[in-house]
């Protein structure tokens, strides 16, 4: 699958790999990639968003992409997603956990759909293929964090915007792709342990849950980190927290591990 991948031409070492939420694009890391001077950063869009063209339906085949670049640039990757990016990151922790030095979790879940919410997702993306536009504005609210939408009229402009512009094939690719998703606690469960590990929570985020975060912090043998004052799209509303957080998560890679 042709992907579209931002990176420096040559990484110094491991790489952090961020994959974006759902309807944005890699951008939504702007911030965070800017906070994050000195570490190797790959952002890669997923089909049908950014550059990336809409190719095999599934977030699986999207994960055997995102591994065929690691194993091409790097060998192996910190891979950290943002909600639907964090469903991929456990697929692709799936496909190859031999390539994860470090995984970071956050605004995410790694149980499937309840029946209902896997019935919306495919209305969402039938009313879309039917011609629909405009669906993902809706999903403001639930995107940001009352916090920020108090306050910061900046951020949610910014992400109104991404939302007005969210092309419809990536809408369509990744609502059937993220209904058709399944729970992957038993790989979390699976990953080496002492493997360093983030799981990142906004305090405001009315998507997922603080339960949600903790099935995944004690699968993990971490705590959950929490971002005072964000939403759901916490790289995006508190991009300064968040990146002191995965600067952490990198640094336990490559720190020398503690004597026992
Ligand atoms: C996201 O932010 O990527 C979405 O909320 C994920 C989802 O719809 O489950």
């Amino acid at each position: 699958m042709a992907i579209s991948v931002h990176a420096p031409a040559v990484l110094d070492g491991v790489p952090l790999v961020l994959l974006h939420a759902f309807p944005l694009d890699s951008r939504m890391w702007d911030g965070v990639v800017e906070a994050l001077v000195g570490v190797p950063i790959v952002r890669v869009d997923a089909p049908g968003f950014g550059d990336s063209p809409v190719t095999g339906p599934g977030l699986e085949s999207f994960a055997l992409a995102v591994v065929e670049e690691v194993r091409a640039r790097a060998g192996r990757a910190v891979v950290a997603g943002l909600s639907m990016g964090g469903y991929v990151a456990m697929a692709v922790a799936e496909a190859a956990p031999e390539l994860i030095a470090g995984i970071g979790l956050l605004s995410t879940k790694a149980t499937a759909d309840p029946d209902a919410a896997r019935e919306k997702r495919l209305a969402m993306a039938a009313a879309v293929e039917a011609g629909e536009r405009g669906v993902a504005v809706g999903m403001l609210e639930g995107l940001v964090g009352e916090s920020t939408r108090t306050a910061r009229p900046d951020v949610v402009a910014r992400v109104r915007g991404w939302l007005e512009s969210a092309p419809a094939d990536g809408i369509v690719w990744a609502q059937r792709s993220m209904a058709a998703r399944p729970d992957r606690s038993a790989v979390l469960a699976s990953l080496p342990d002492g493997l360093p590990s983030l799981v990142l929570r906004g305090t405001e985020d009315t998507l997922m849950s603080d339960a949600d975060a903790a099935a995944m912090a004690s699968a993990l043998g971490v705590g959950v980190t929490k971002v005072v004052g964000a939403g759901h799209l916490a790289a995006v509303e508190r991009p300064a927290e968040v990146a002191t957080a995965l600067r952490d998560l990198y640094e336990r890679v490559s720190a020398p591990a503690p004597p026992r």
